[in-house]
């Protein structure tokens, strides 16, 4: 497996099937935004000869803090590290890029299982939870903010 930067509109369509494929976390609207995302922002996926296993999905808030909108693992590769390695690429790659702090906005909404796991592979990943807000403006939902800092390795 290797992760390697987004290129073609086939790719971008395999990572969507990926989502769609998840719908106890990415509801309509959320594939909607994704589709947008997938065709304007800086994407990673995680690849085997010519299946996509994983993508992530990215934007600078700023200088300094780079914001993961979106990542994902195929439903039946889910658990097998494929979510950490790319992390760790990302990481790398916003550390190169001078960015001093990675930010995840996920699922504030405690008693819905799904982002149990999701919750839990931040966490397990060093992002330390800084916020839950409640709505979120932009969702209209519970939003729970994690921050991870990228000094030093
Ligand atoms: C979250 C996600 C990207 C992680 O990628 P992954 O390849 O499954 O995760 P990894 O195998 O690298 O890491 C495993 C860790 O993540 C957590 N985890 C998440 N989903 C898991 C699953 N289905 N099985 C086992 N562990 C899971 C656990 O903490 C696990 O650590 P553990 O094995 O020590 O318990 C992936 O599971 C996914 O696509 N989830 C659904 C969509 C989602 O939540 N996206 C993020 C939205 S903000």
């Amino acid at each position: 497996m290797i992760v390697k930067p987004l290129e073609s509109g086939e790719e971008r369509l395999a990572c969507l099937e990926i989502a769609k494929a998840l719908p106890e976390w990415f509801n309509k609207v959320g594939l909607k935004s994704m589709e947008r995302d997938l065709e304007k922002e800086k994407t990673f996926i995680a690849v085997e000869g010519d299946e996509v296993l994983g993508f992530a999905t990215l934007k600078p808030l700023n200088d300094k803090a780079l914001e993961i909108l979106w990542t994902a693992v195929k439903r039946e590769l889910r658990g097998k590290g494929i979510g950490t390695e790319m992390l760790r690429f990302v990481e790398r790659w916003a550390r190169e890029g001078g960015f001093e702090v990675l930010v995840v906005k996920t699922s504030g909404d405690l008693s819905y299982k799904p982002y149990d796991e999701t919750r839990r592979f931040y966490e397990k990943n060093g992002f330390v939870r800084i916020a839950l807000i409640d709505p979120y403006p932009e969702w209209g939902e519970e939003a729970l903010i994690y921050v991870r800092c990228l000094h030093k390795g």
